[in-house]
């Protein structure tokens, strides 16, 4: 079956990030794996925005390079081989959005996997480093971790005072109840 249009929590984080981001901004992705999350980034920023790539893989920050340099774009882009969970200690900007995609790099080393106390570490830095009306995407998957991972990420997101972040969970309800699903942190205050 060919899956086309808002399948998926990828193409409806990308859906997200077309309608809110501008030429100018500040953005992360926090695990730049094969680099579509990143090469969106660089276009939707523009020649004066900027773009910092994490992951722990050199052939991911090697991926990513290929794809940048193939689009013309790895001016807007930093690519950092770190874990996120370090992502303060290289940015100190407001930014305008952090996205992360769970998991582990497809067609890569599925040993490398994200988890969940790096990523709520990781997950607490982008919500401090968020300037107002910035927010954080969360691409999550419940099949790799036996729910370790996810469920502490919708433990962190439902934690957020309602005062400063709007926390939405979005999932397709024609699908089954594993399926990948979307977090949006938006820092309201
Ligand atoms: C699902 S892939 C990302 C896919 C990517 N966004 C893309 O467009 O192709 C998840 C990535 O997270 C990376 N990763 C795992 N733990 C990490 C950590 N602590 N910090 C940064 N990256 C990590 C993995 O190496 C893997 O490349």
């Amino acid at each position: 079956m060919k899956q086309q249009g808002l399948y998926g929590a990828v193409p409806l984080a990308h859906h997200f990030l077309r309608g809110r981001l501008a030429a100018g901004d500040l953005v992360v992705d926090a695990t730049c794996g094969n680099g579509q999350d990143t090469l969106l980034l660089a276009e939707l920023v523009g020649s004066d925005g900027q773009v910092w790539a994490f992951d722990l893989q050199a052939e991911a920050l090697a991926r990513t390079g290929e794809r940048l340099a193939a689009a013309g774009l790895q001016q807007r882009v930093q690519l950092i081989q770190s874990g996120h969970e370090r992502l303060a200690e290289f940015i100190t900007a407001p930014l305008q959005a952090v996205v992360f995609n769970l998991g582990y790099l497809p067609a890569g080393d599925k040993a490398v996997v994200t988890v969940a106390a790096t990523t709520i570490a990781a997950l607490a830095q982008a919500a401090n480093l968020l300037r107002s009306g910035g927010f954080i995407l969360i691409a999550v998957y419940t099949g790799h971790d036996e729910g370790a991972e996810w469920q502490a990420v919708q433990q962190w997101a439902a934690g957020l005072h309602p005062h400063s972040y709007n926390v939405w969970q979005m999932r397709q309800l024609n699908r089954g109840e594993t399926a990948p699903f979307l977090v949006v942190v938006e820092r309201s205050g």
